[in-house]
This record gives structure tokens, sequence and C-alpha cells, in this order.
């Protein structure tokens, strides 16, 4: 079989991935539905209705052909609203978003500088510029700053995660004041900051007081804490047209599904209407992971160190056999592997109490 040498290397060393159907019998710390925004039917109902009044629910075509729908432009203009930027544009998914904005932004004189954390989906778009590359450690920005004075470039463009999908680390405050100084374009991926963290609940920009700029770019994701699935991008509206005539997985896809925006625009005022409450129970789990483990979540991902790929594995059986499911991430995702356990505000927190009352009596 042409790929069996390579498969039996994988499975060898205990990183062989296999997808296993939901067990629904479990309790979901996995999954990245923060708030359990995926199981309120009532939201789906909305949203069948709305989609319903239109002629077509369908996309049909590419946002640049003839499928950019009212659907999606009433959503764009949500966002627009509530983030305080000039322009938003959906995309299929945030593989596609990071695709779009890191393969067409930085052109041939340019510098593109990542956290070296930076998700699977930008690192891949990295790969296809003809810019300069530059990695800088993980949140650090004497190295960023260090990168910046030490390069020459015609245009920079800085990129980073608000909350780290892995680590679950918050992102210094000071990117913001470095890439103002080196008037760098800034990409932050809010995909696990938004609906976690800031007043209200938008993510970092929100967090932090940012007040948006002309070289701000925000990507959310909607199949995460806003329980539907796409994505958008928040940027200037001179950046929107360049990406509108540059961002390949912009122009030669079909446009996001109309029932998954509408979908989230129903999960964005959802979160709206039941904000205080969201943040406290947020705090709640916090506060349990302080308590049992000292250790300071930023959003809601729990990074457990467990010392080997084999361990994660059997962690993660026992666990299972409890009836609680959680994330084994090995490498090449991570360096150090890890449970990423997720405490989804919908589960009460007595069961999150439970699962880390196992973990804190176990060695990693
Ligand atoms: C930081 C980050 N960016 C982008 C993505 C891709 O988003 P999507 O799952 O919507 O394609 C993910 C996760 O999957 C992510 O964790």
């Amino acid at each position: 079989m042409p790929y069996s040498s390579e498969l039996k290397a994988l499975q060898k060393v205990d990183r062989l991935r296999v997808r296993k159907l939901e067990n629904t019998k479990l309790i979901d710390f996995a999954s990245n539905d923060y708030l359990g925004l995926s199981e309120q039917k009532e939201l789906l109902r909305k949203t069948v209705d709305e989609v319903e009044t239109y002629t077509s629910h369908a996309p049909k075509s590419s946002q640049l052909v003839n499928g950019y729908h009212p659907i999606h432009k009433n959503f764009e203009e949500y966002l627009c609203r509530k983030n305080g930027f000039e322009e938003a544009i959906v995309a299929g998914s945030g593989f596609l978003a990071n695709l779009a904005i890191i393969e067409a932004l930085p052109r041939k004189k340019d510098i593109l500088i990542l956290d070296e954390e930076y998700h699977a989906s930008g690192i891949l778009a990295s790969k296809l510029i003809s810019a300069e590359v530059k990695f800088f450690r993980h949140n650090d920005m004497d190295d960023l700053k260090d990168i910046l004075q030490t390069n020459s470039y015609k245009r920079a463009i800085v990129a980073v995660e608000g909350i780290y999908s892995m680590s679950g680390d918050l992102v210094d405050k000071k990117v913001f004041e470095i890439c103002d100084k080196f008037e760098t374009i800034l990409i932050v991926d809010e995909a696990h900051s938004v609906g976690v963290v800031g007043d209200s609940l938008l993510g970092v920009f929100d967090l932090y007081g940012i007040e948006p700029n002309k070289n701000h770019i925000k990507m959310g994701t909607l199949g995460k804490a806003i329980g539907s699935y796409g994505s958008y991008i928040l940027c200037s509206s001179h950046i929107a047209e360049f990406l509108l005539n540059r961002a390949k997985s912009l122009i030669y896809a079909t446009a996001p599904s109309l029932l998954d925006i509408e979908l989230a625009r129903v999960g964005f005022l959802y979160i709206e209407e039941n904000i205080e409450l969201f943040k406290k129970e947020i705090r709640r789990r916090r506060e349990i992971v302080k308590r049992h483990f000292d250790y300071d979540m930023s959003g809601l991902i729990f990074p457990f160190e467990v010392n080997s790929s084999k361990n994660a594995l059997k962690r993660q059986k026992e666990l299972d056999n409890l009836g609680f499911s959680v994330a084994a991430i090995r490498a090449p995702t991570v360096k150090k592997p890890i449970l990423r356990i997720i405490p989804r505000i919908n589960i009460n927190s007595k069961s999150f109490e439970s699962l880390c009352n196992f973990l804190s009596r176990r060695e990693p």
C-alpha cells in the first residue's frame, strides 16, 4: 500500500490520528463550543424562519459573482457596528479566512512576521507567498521588535492570535503599541477569544480597549463560541477592497452558507442578551481551574500538560471511561503533549469539578 510505512511510523510514536463519531453520552469538554450555543434549538428555529423568507436558501456562487446575499451583508453590517471596523467580509471558514489574508496581503519586498504558535492555516498560507517570512518567539514582544528593527521591507505584516488555540495564552497587549509604532499591518486571529474575553465578549480588541485603525485586521470564526460555521474578516475599506480583488479563497469559492451566517447573527444577538450570565459562568470556570491547579486561564482553554503522547492517550481513555470527553493533543500540533480541556459553560460546574478532582490526583 502506498502510505503504509508513513502510517506505521505515526502509529509507532502514538501520533496516528483517527476520527471518531461523537459519543453524545460523554460530557463534552473537548469541543470549542465555549458557550454551548450549538445546542440551543431556539437559535436554529429562528435562523430557519429568517432564511425561509428569501427566494434562495443557498449561496449559489462566489461572493464576487452572484453569491453575495442580503444575509451576508446584514451580518457584516452588524459586525462592523459592534466592533467599530469600517468593513467586514464573510468567509467560508477560519481556515479559508487565514488563507485569504495571509496569502494575499504580503507582496514581494514585504515581510510577514508570525508568532511561532500561529495556527496551521496561517503557516500553510505563509508557504505560498513570495514575501519574506519570519517567526518570533511565542508572545515575545522583544523578539518581534527586534525583527522589525533589523530587517528592511516595504510593508510589514504581523500575525498573532487573540488567545492561542492550544496553549490558551492571551496575546500580549504590547503588540498593538509595537505595530502602531512600526506602522505594520496587524492581523489578530480571534478564533478563541471572541465570545470568551472582553467586556462585550468580543475578544481582545474589546478586552484591551483598542480602537481599530486602518492597519488592524481582525479575523473571527463562527464555528467556536458562536455555535455555527464560517468566519469573518474585519478591516479598513481599503484592505477589504484589496482582499476582494486578490484573496483567492474569497474569490474562487462559493460564498458562505446562508444558514450558517444567519445562525451566527442570531448567536451573537443571543450572547448580547445573556452577556452578564455568560461572563459570570466563565469567571466561575476560571476560579475552579485556579483552585485545583493554581493556573490562570485567560480564556476557556485549560491545557493540562502530560509527559508523553502515550500518557496523553492513556489519560484521555481514563477520562472517557469516567464519562468525560477531552482532546489529547500531540506533536506536531504542540511541542509538549496536552489534554486540551474546554470547560464549556453549559455543562454544570459540578461535572467540571469532578473532572478537575480526578486530574489533580493524577501524575501527568
Ligand atoms: C486560531 C485558529 N484560527 C483558525 C482556525 C480555523 O478556523 P475554522 O475551524 O473556522 O476553519 C482555528 C481552528 O480551527 C483556530 O484555532
